[in-house]
C-alpha cells in the first residue's frame, strides 16, 4: 500500500513547532511517548541540535512510526562515486578563481544520489563546522532507495527539471526557483520525470535560520510565511529498500526489509522545507550605490562568531535598479570571505557571458573579481534610468572559511581555463583627466 498522496500541502512558516498526521488520531496527545502509543507505532526522538541547545536554537521533532528506525542490519561501505567531504585534502587548495561550464546530464542511468559530484568545500563534518559543495545531473528516480546525510543538513537549489523529494515527513515538490532543506539525519528519495540538475550546500555548522533584519524592520527579505513544510505523509512498502548514509565524509548502505519512509505521525521544529525564492522580498537602495550582497540573504548557518556565518545562502532575483550616479553592477571586491556562486536561469548582471545557467564560479578568499570588461563598459555608459532585472535568478554559498577545490573540479573538462581572461583588457586609469 502506497499512502503518500500524490500532491500533499504544506504547513506555513520557519521552524515552527508544527504538529501533522497523515492518520487521524496518530499524533499522542499531552506527551511525546505515552507507555502505548495510538495505534502501535513508535516513538522516536529526531534531534536536530544537542538536547541543552538554548530553546531559541533548539530543534527536535518526534516521530511516530511503523517500525523502528534501528530496525535494520550493519552498513557496509557504499561506492563512493564523485563524492567528497570535509577534510577537504585531496587536492592543494587553490586561489585561483575559477568557473565552470553546466554538469553534463549523464549518459547513463544516474538517480540523485549517484549523479552527486563534490566541486570543494571547507571544515570537517566531525568538528560541525564549514559546508561541502556539491552538484548533481541525475535521469532517474531512486527506486527502492533512500538516502540521509549524517554530516549535515542539505539545502538543494534546483536548476532544471522537476524533482520529488518523497521525506521520512512528507512529500515536498520543487523546481527551478524553489529552495529545500533536508535536516541532518532525515532520510528522503528524489523522484523525477527526466533530466534534472542543481546545487547542494551540505551545511556541517548550524542548522540554518533567518537572518536578523537589523534597521530593516520586521518585514523582508525571506519572511516566516513562506516557507513550507510538508504535512506527515508515509509509505507501507514491505519491500527491500537501500538506504545510504554520508557519515563522516563516507557513503555507506543497509537494507532495510521495508521502507524506512513510514512516518504516520510527527510534531517539531526538525524538519525539511521549502522555498520558493519569487517570494523574497528584495531590499535595495533607492538613492545611489548599493547595499553589500549581504542584503540579499535567504538563510544563514551563524559562526561562534557574530556576524561571519559559517554559510550565508544569498540569492540576486528579479529586480529594479534604481540607484543614481552609481555602478549598478555588483563591484569589483576582494572579500575575507568566499564566494561560490550558481546560476539558475537568465544572466547575472556582472557577467556578461560564460557564466551559463547550471553552471559555477568560485571566488576565493581575498582572490580580487568583479564585473567583466563588457559588463563594465556596459554599466559606465548606461543611462541610469529605472531598470528591471528580469528572468535571473543567481545564487551565492558565501562561508567563513577558504574553499578547497576537489581533484575534479580541479581537473574536469567542464573547467573554463581562461576565466582569468574575462578582467585582462581593462585599460589603465588616466591621472591627467580633468576632474569630473
Ligand atoms: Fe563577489
Amino acid at each position: 500500500m502506497k499512502t503518500t498522496p500524490d500532491s500533499a500541502p504544506y504547513q506555513s512558516g520557519f521552524a515552527n513547532h508544527f504538529a501533522t498526521e497523515a492518520v487521524a488520531g496518530a499524533l499522542p496527545v499531552g506527551q511525546n511517548s505515552p507507555q502505548k502509543t495510538p495505534m502501535g507505532l513508535y516513538a522516536e526522538q529526531l534531534s536536530g541540535t544537542a538536547f541543552t541547545a538554548p530553546r531559541t536554537e533548539n530543534r527536535r521533532s518526534w516521530l511516530y512510526r511503523l517500525r523502528p528506525s534501528a530496525q535494520h542490519p550493519a552498513y557496509v561501505p557504499f561506492d563512493q562515486g564523485r563524492l567528497r567531504s570535509g577534510p577537504f585534502t585531496d587536492a592543494p587548495p587553490s586561489p585561483n578563481r575559477m568557473r565552470w561550464d553546466p554538469l553534463p546530464v549523464p549518459e547513463t542511468p544516474t538517480d540523485w544520489v549517484e549523479g552527486l559530484v563534490t566541486y570543494g568545500g571547507n571544515g570537517d563534518p566531525e568538528t560541525q563546522g564549514g559546508a561541502g559543495i556539491h552538484l548533481y545531473a541525475a535521469n532517474r528516480s531512486m527506486v527502492d532507495r533512500v538516502f540521509y546525510c549524517a554530516d549535515g543538513e542539505l539545502l538543494i537549489v534546483p536548476q532544471s527539471g522537476q524533482q520529488r523529494f518523497v521525506t521520512e515527513m512528507g512529500r515536498i515538490e520543487a523546481g527551478p526557483g524553489h529552495v529545500v532543506v533536508i535536516p541532518r539525519g532525515v532520510r528522503f528519495r528524489v523522484e523525477v520525470d527526466g533530466p534534472v540538475r542543481g546545487y547542494v550546500c551540505e551545511n556541517y555548522g548550524a542548522p540554518f535560520r533567518l537572518p536578523d533584519l537589523g534597521p530593516i524592520g520586521a518585514n523582508g527579505l525571506a519572511n516566516p510565511r513562506d516557507f513550507e513544510t510538508p504535512v506527515a505523509a508515509f509509505e507501507d512498502i514491505d519491500r527491500p529498500t537501500q538506504c545510504v548514509q554520508k557519515f563522516a565524509g563516507r557513503l555507506w548502505v543497509t537494507t532495510f526489509a521495508h521502507s524506512p519512509l513510514d512516518v504516520v505521525a510527527w510534531h517539531g521544529n526538525n524538519a525539511p522545507y521549502r522555498y520558493d525564492t519569487a517570494r523574497f522580498n528584495t531590499i535595495n537602495t533607492v538613492s545611489f550605490d548599493h547595499p553589500d550582497p549581504s542584503i540579499f540573504t535567504v538563510l544563514t548557518s551563524p559562526s561562534d562568531t557574530p556576524g561571519t556565518a559559517n554559510i550565508d545562502f544569498v540569492i540576486f532575483p528579479p529586480r529594479w535598479m534604481v540607484a543614481e550616479h552609481t555602478f549598478r553592477p555588483p563591484w569589483f571586491h576582494r572579500n575575507v570571505m568566499s564566494e561560490f556562486m550558481g546560476l539558475v536561469t537568465g544572466a547575472y548582471d556582472a557577467k556578461e557571458g560564460g557564466f551559463a545557467p547550471g553552471g559555477a564560479s568560485l571566488h576565493n578568499c581575498m582572490s580580487g573579481h568583479g564585473p567583466d570588461q563588457a559588463s563594465y563598459d556596459k554599466a559606465v555608459a548606461a543611462d541610469l534610468k529605472p531598470h528591471k532585472l528580469t528572468d535571473t535568478l543567481a545564487f551565492m554559498f558565501e562561508t567563513r572559511f577558504p574553499i578547497r577545490t576537489t581533484q575534479w573540479a580541479q581537473t574536469t573538462p567542464t573547467m573554463q581555463l581562461d576565466y582569468d581572461d574575462v578582467w585582462t583588457g581593462f585599460a589603465k586609469g588616466d591621472v591627467s583627466q580633468p576632474k569630473a
